[in-house]
């Protein structure tokens, strides 16, 4: 057995958190741009009005606008098929209200396509990946607005209607499901209209966010129904943050309270995505947490036509849940969970969990019985360059091993697994904190948390044994 012929290997990336160029050939501020550099300790700040004087990681981030061919040439010699990339949707509509794309925006992702497709790999693309226009934010309260249903569907059919004959697979949002959680105000959902302060403070309001969710549920359904109806063979998937939770006891109440947990937050999004219906169950959740969506004429309907072709997930680590005051809280991937004695965390508390993502596969395919895509997983850590300019990153070699493992029997087990994106396969910015040296790539990039670097690439370890896992299609992985 062992992965399909033809599985796809290759990386993920965020425009705002790869790109820079901020400002560059018409681009527009996005939520992203007014986002300070944090740490583990210390949270991101969002500024309303930029200071002059203060560092914003995505204005430079890994230069990936200048830097496009020599990086697909390294991904290239990694051996992909599949580049995981993101629109910045202020380089096609500055604003997030102009009528007509700004041709300058469309081009450079036309030459990135171009690029990709020349070297034999696929582009997979996010269409909104936590960019919003930082204008839609201040005039709307972003997503907490129906108004940008309409401008997210002006944008997406912008462009499915410009590549649609070199882009096949189109993910609607990054991790819409992140919206659950009270971080998904700001990158996901854009509701901190006028907000200065930390990402710590973030005013919450789940009815609010829960209903700026169905907004963009309603948006994804409208778009992926277009993409359907006017360019055929279009795949259009969803994407899940998915955190996998244990009970962390035997107690049937622990076993619940997981179950409702893994409901609400794994399960709710991709049930209406890949079912076209919210699940059963959501209205007494609805009621028991205070929230009740505003559901205007039509949108069942959009949900319903708008299911999609195949589901995508990111997978980072695990967390407990349980009803006892035995449970102790660890951190993870902007969110806080139980602590798991049997697992160990990455510097930056998150649990290391291969056979979670086993099990998390083996659920959402005998759930949907879609494909399946993992287009993320990664693991962040601190390099260090040797006086001779290599990194020796056996963490990240382990991390990944034992992932692509984990794949291998839930491949084994009889899911339909189709490819495997590792997340920041070249330093990036970090979402969660905005740090440079919490790196994920394969790839260094000499840039650092203080702005300052060459932003020169080079090969760690880790370069080398992806390269063989993708020539050995996951095989033999010592
Ligand atoms: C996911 C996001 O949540 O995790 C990425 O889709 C993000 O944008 C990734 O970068 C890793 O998180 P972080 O906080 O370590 O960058």
């Amino acid at each position: 057995m062992g992965f399909p012929k033809g599985f796809y290997w290759g990386g993920a990336t965020a425009a705002n958190q790869y790109e820079g160029a901020w400002n560059v050939d018409g681009k527009g501020d996005s939520l992203p741009d007014h986002m300070r550099g944090g740490s583990f300790e210390t949270p991101r700040q969002i500024d309303a009005t930029l200071d002059a004087g203060a560092l914003y990681p995505s204005h430079e981030a890994t230069d990936f606008y200048h830097h496009y061919e020599e990086d697909i040439a390294l991904f290239a010699e990694m051996g992909w098929n599949i580049f995981r990339m993101s629109i910045n949707w202020t380089r096609i509509f500055p604003t997030g209200e102009e009528t007509e794309p700004n041709e300058e925006g469309l081009a450079f992702y036309e030459r990135v396509f171009d690029c990709c497709l020349a070297h034999g790999i696929t582009p997979l693309v996010t269409i909104s990946h936590y960019e919003l226009p930082y204008h839609l934010v201040e005039k709307y309260n972003g997503w907490a607005s129906r108004e940008l249903i309409d401008l997210y569907f002006r944008y997406g059919k912008a462009l499915l209607d410009r590549f649609a004959g070199k882009v096949k697979h189109w993910l609607t949002f990054n991790e819409i499901n992140v919206a659950g959680a009270p971080f998904g105000a700001a990158l996901s959902l854009g509701t901190v209209q006028g907000y200065t302060g930390t990402m710590a403070n973030l005013p919450d309001d789940i009815n609010l966010r829960m209903n700026a969710l169905h907004n963009q549920l309603v948006a994804s359904a409208k778009l992926v129904k277009y993409a359907h109806e006017a360019h055929p063979g279009t795949m259009m998937g969803n994407m899940d943050c998915f955190i996998l939770s244990y009970p962390e006891t035997c107690d049937p109440a622990d076993q619940w309270a997981n179950l409702e947990g893994m409901r609400y937050f794994n399960w709710y999004s991709s049930d209406v995505q890949a079912r076209g219906a919210y699940p059963t169950w959501a209205r007494r959740m609805w009621a028991e947490r205070g929230i009740e969506i505003e559901m205007q004429p039509g949108d069942e309907e959009l949900l319903r036509e708008g299911t999609i072709d195949f589901y995508t997930l990111s997978y980072y680590m695990s967390n407990v849940v349980g009803t006892h005051d035995t449970l102790e809280e660890s951190a993870g991937n902007m969110t806080q969970g139980g602590k798991n004695p049997y697992l160990e965390s990455s510097e930056w508390g998150w649990q290391i969990d291969p056979t979670g993502l086993r099990i998390a596969l083996n659920e959402i395919w005998d759930r949907y019985q879609l494909p399946i895509m993992v287009v993320e997983n990664g693991f962040g850590a601190k390099d260090e360059v040797e006086p001779d300019g290599s990194i020796h990153d056996d963490y990240r070699i382990s991390y990944l091993r034992k992932h692509v493992a984990a794949m291998h029997e839930a491949v084994d087990d009889g899911v339909g697994l189709i490819g495997y994106t590792w997340w920041g396969p070249i330093d990036v910015v970090s979402a969660g904190t905005g740090e440079m040296r919490k790196r994920y790539g394969f790839i260094y990039v000499d840039k650092h948390d203080d702005g300052t670097g060459t932003l020169a690439r080079s090969r760690k370890d880790s370069f080398f044994y992806y390269q063989k896992v993708i020539a050995r299609n996951g095989e033999d992985l010592d």
